[in-house]
């Protein structure tokens, strides 16, 4: 019988060990559960979500709130930007995967929550702020059900401080549609490094 390969010993010793599955496997298993919500098959690249962050100030961040983060790809390269006196809360619909960032990432400054984006403002109060300084969003905003994109949207405005922004990325260029009514500063690029190549969009709350 031919020896195991390395990444076969690693995925023996993640199933013997109990260890969380890697973030790859979770993602692609949360995307066969709930296509709609998760609304794409990878995660987004690192260059990305660096071409995301690129605009933030992180010295006048004191709490960064992020819709969607899955599996965290975008979680973990932001919380090594974030100072180290701010607050980071995520906000998912899927148990799943929110059970998956708390078994994972280990920092104080990190809030994992189950539920919807449209609580956003519920959300930031319960968590002791006023306001949100930025708030990033992976949300699949085409295949939400009717009405919740516009709900998010309008929560969202309402919670961000004047200087702040919402930063957006989406494979569908139709995505702004929902920031349109909401923003009239919107500056936009185009990210190729990433599958499939992605909108980004920086709403500002002037
Ligand atoms: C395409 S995945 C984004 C994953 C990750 N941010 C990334 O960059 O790879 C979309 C995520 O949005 C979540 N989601 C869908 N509807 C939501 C809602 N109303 N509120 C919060 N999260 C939601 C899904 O569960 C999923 O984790």
């Amino acid at each position: 019988m031919p020896a195991p390969t390395a990444a076969e010993q690693r995925s023996r010793r993640r199933r013997t060990a109990g260890a969380p599955p890697s973030p790859w496997m979770m993602f692609l298993k949360g995307f066969f559960k709930h296509p709609v919500m998760v609304g794409a098959i990878a995660s987004s690249s690192g260059t990305l979500v660096r071409h995301m962050l690129s605009r933030v100030d992180f010295n006048q961040c004191k709490l960064f709130v992020e819709y969607g983060p899955g599996v965290g790809t975008f979680t973990r390269i932001l919380l090594d930007r974030l100072a180290p006196d701010a607050t980071l809360v995520v906000i998912d619909t899927n148990p799943d995967f929110i059970d998956y960032l708390a078994q994972t990432i280990d920092d104080p400054r990190f809030f994992p929550v189950l539920g919807s984006a449209a609580d956003v403002k519920q959300i930031v109060h319960d968590h002791g702020f006023e306001h949100a300084d930025y708030i990033a969003s992976g949300l699949p905003f085409s295949t939400l059900p009717a009405g919740v994109g516009d709900q998010i949207a309008k929560a969202t405005r309402e919670i961000i401080r004047p200087g702040g922004a919402f930063l957006v990325y989406q494979y569908n260029p139709k995505v702004k549609n929902f920031l349109t009514p909401h923003w009239e500063h919107i500056d936009h690029a185009m990210q190729l490094w990433n599958l499939p190549p992605a909108q980004l969009w920086w709403a500002w709350n002037k």
